[in-house]
């Protein structure tokens, strides 16, 4: 099971353990053996350093070897029973079992309504489609995201707007969106990213102000709430994932929440190849009523998910704590710079746990020495995203038969684009300052959060040998 966690991150950039070793060149001061209590670096005046305080990358012990939590986690006794029995019953197309994790996943995020499907990714995609979102139309969305929440929007035909980052928070910068507003916007999608909620009470009020639809994307945010409210039950729609890395992890799936019964009833008739369903409804025999998809959950998925969403509340619970702690420590240590939560959360999922790294505070080391040095040290981490405004997929969908019958010349020139889009402070995130761990790092003890604030430690004090 290890590293399965980290799967989903090496699509991502990401910097692994398997680099580490590439860059101990013949040069690099080699690992003291174990028990030698130090070992002197060459030079005029040979200085004399614990092989404890050596960063590893430079040749020093390892702070920690232990392996970190398994992810996903399964319970055989707990887990087993439901699936195998719905896999002994033949019945796996969508049934009663679905329409109990539906059930069951709507009343957790606080909506009236649910529907699964095969994806976060096609969540976004059915509930842009189904409140009207199409060619022509300008969809407002963060550049600091997985590439699934623009890539939804582009395959409605819809143009992405991006809107900066606001560093503090990671979270779309809410005072920055009205700037980005013009009478073709007809959507803002906030991302709750990394599992810290975006500012739902100023962007509801934008919404309001401007008559603009809002869909969450949630699919980081399992459990978060502000004021006590889950997010994915602020907009017209909130979309989950429950891919693997996810905090609710089915390998793969995915959910509209809402509390709109008509916009809910065309999700599941879209879902459903656009067949008639609850007020979706045509003449006796009338057919086929709207232009649908298949996108149907299967009951083994929805067992497993069942099972695993009723130690969701627990985890989430431990992983608010550990980051509590976390950033209490962390915060302490200069060039770490803690993440600020958005006003009024109440609860983060922390699918991931952010600081900002600053080389000034570490003796001018760069990130991605840093990153390299944590690594070796034993503590899983990455860099994170890079900044999807800038990537070649945009051109490419511009380029594209329909984006050329759906916009003019000038609205698809990239360029002009790239310069209507430019998000400084995110780019600064991106390429500098980002730091990650992991979700399931945080359902470890507390001796397993000081193993990751002792490394940082380590590093801030002995940045001076690591060699870049
Ligand atoms: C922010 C965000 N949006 C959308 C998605 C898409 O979800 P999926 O991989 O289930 O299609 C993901 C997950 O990978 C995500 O992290």
């Amino acid at each position: 099971m290890k590293n399965k966690n980290f799967g989903r991150r090496d699509f991502i950039r990401t910097t692994g353990l398997a680099a580490v070793g590439a860059t101990l060149g013949p040069g690099a001061l080699r690992a003291a053996s174990p028990g030698a209590p130090t070992v002197a670096i060459s030079g005029a005046a040979p200085a004399v350093i614990s092989a404890a305080s050596l960063p590893a990358i430079s040749g020093g012990t390892p702070l920690r070897t232990k392996p970190w939590p398994d992810w996903p986690i399964w319970n055989k006794v707990a887990d087993e029973p439901l699936v195998v029995d719905d896999l002994r019953s033949g019945i796996w197309s969508r049934a009663a079992l679905v329409d109990q994790f539906e059930k069951e996943w709507g009343a957790y995020i606080g909506t009236q309504r649910c529907l699964s499907v095969v994806n976060g990714t096609n969540a976004l995609i059915t509930s842009l489609l189904q409140l009207g979102i199409g060619g022509g139309d300008e969809v407002i969305v963060p550049p600091y995201t997985f590439i699934a929440t623009v890539a939804a929007v582009l395959a409605t035909g819809a143009m992405p707007v991006f809107v900066d980052t606001d560093v503090a928070t990671w979270q779309i910068d809410p005072n920055k969106i009205e700037e980005k507003i013009t009478t073709k916007t007809r959507a803002i999608l906030p991302v709750h990213i990394l599992g810290l909620p975006a500012d739902m009470v100023k962007i509801m009020a934008i919404a309001k102000k401007h008559g603009l639809v809002v869909i969450e994307d949630a699919c980081q945010a399992h459990g978060a709430e502000i004021g006590g409210r889950k997010v994915g039950s602020f907009g017209d729609a909130g979309c989950f994932s429950f891919q693997n890395s996810k905090n609710l992890a089915i390998g793969e799936g995915g959910a509209i929440t809402s509390n709109d019964n008509g916009f809910m009833d065309k999700c599941y008739s879209y879902h459903n190849y656009g067949n008639p369903y609850g007020s979706v409804v045509g003449q006796v025999n009338a057919g086929t009523l709207i232009a649908g998809n298949k996108l149907r959950f299967t009951e083994y998925q929805a067992a497993i998910g069942i099972g695993q969403l009723k130690r969701l509340p627990e985890q989430t619970e431990l992983r608010n704590a550990n980051a509590a702690y976390l950033h209490e420590r962390l915060g302490k240590i200069p060039g770490v710079i803690a993440y600020t939560l958005t006003p009024h959360v109440t609860k983060a999922a922390f699918h991931l746990f952010p600081f900002r790294y600053d080389r000034d505070g570490f003796k001018g080391l760069s990130r991605a020495a840093f990153l390299k040095a944590l690594n070796a040290e034993g503590i899983p981490c990455s860099e994170g995203y890079a900044p999807l405004n800038k990537m070649p997929y945009l051109q490419n969908a511009f380029e594209s038969k329909n984006y050329k019958k759906m916009y003019t010349t000038a609205e698809l020139d990239i360029h002009a684009f790239n310069e209507r889009n430019v998000c400084p402070l995110n780019d600064k995130l991106c390429n500098e300052e980002a730091v990650w761990f992991y979700q399931s790092m945080l359902l470890g003890t507390r001796t397993d959060m000081d193993d990751i604030v002792n490394a940082i430690q380590k590093i801030h004090d002995n940045a001076d040998k690591i060699k870049e």
